[in-house]
């Protein structure tokens, strides 16, 4: 369907241990081959980070991540994980700023920018989610939403580590609701971000997954515009069969 590269990126948010990991990923290495230009990311809980790298070896086109990270590298920090913590698990990409962490943990702007400087200056990539509530959107309020969550982050990422970052514009209303953002909202919003990039000086172009009620009806649809570069899928992604029918739908297989 495409010749451009696509991310395919789990987030499985807190379901799969060790062992359920482990189970998916044989499940899953029997399904699926490489193909050129599709990479897949897997966001596992970080218990299973160690598990889901080990049972992945075999296969260069997926990388494993962790959900979440504190932007400190050690200290009196009960609860959190470090990046070199999880690096040292297997991690090579981190998931930032999910709206889960926002909403419901409280995470600011200014903390989802520390998270990203850190996780960059470790030599991993973030995966740096912004959108807006249902509420924000409904206000036209999306616009001023999206740019105020990007704003620390031009502070605070220096200009050379930008090519490594991937945004995820995931609407909060689109999240776990069976209701995905239409492929023109999606790509009016990549547009808005991609524009303000380069407004605010990021070199190239920044490359954006949408993520909000992706499955495999809907897939093709909102891959088909060009300002999409992928997806972040939670619900859709837990099942083996059934994340592997996805990511061979818009490959170039
Ligand atoms: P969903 O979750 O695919 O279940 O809507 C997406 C996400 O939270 O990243």
């Amino acid at each position: 369907m495409t010749d451009r590269p696509l991310i395919y990126a789990a987030n499985w948010k807190m379901n799969h241990g060790p062992a359920a990991a482990t189970a998916f990923a044989e499940r899953f290495v029997y399904l699926t081959a490489p193909v050129p230009q599709r990479g897949l990311w897997f966001f596992p809980p970080s218990v299973s980070l160690a598990a889901l790298t080990e049972a992945f070896r075999s296969r260069p086109d997926i990388r494993v991540g962790a959900q979440n990270v504190h932007w400190e590298p050690k200290g009196a920090f009960t609860g959190e994980l470090s990046i070199p913590m999880v690096q040292e698990s297997g991690a090579a990409v981190v998931l930032v700023g999910h709206s889960e962490r926002r909403h419901l943990f409280g995470e600011t702007d200014e903390q989802v920018a520390r998270k990203t400087a850190a996780v960059l200056k470790a030599g991993l990539e973030p995966l740096v989610c912004v959108g807006e509530t249902l509420a924000e959107r409904e206000g036209g309020r999306t616009e001023p939403v999206i740019l105020r969550q990007l704003e620390p982050l031009f502070d605070k990422v220096q200009a050379e580590h930008w090519r490594r970052v991937v945004i995820a514009y995931e609407p909060v209303w689109a999240i776990g609701t069976g209701r995905n953002a239409s492929p023109d909202d999606a790509a009016q919003v990549h547009e808005l971000i991609r524009f303000t990039a380069a407004r605010r000086g990021v070199p190239g172009r920044l490359s954006i997954l949408y993520g909000g009620s992706v499955n495999a009806g809907n897939v093709l649809s909102l891959l088909a515009r060009p300002e999409l570069d992928g997806v972040l899928v939670g619900g859709a992604s837990l099942d083996a069969d059934g994340w592997a029918e996805l990511v061979g739908l818009g490959g170039a297989a």
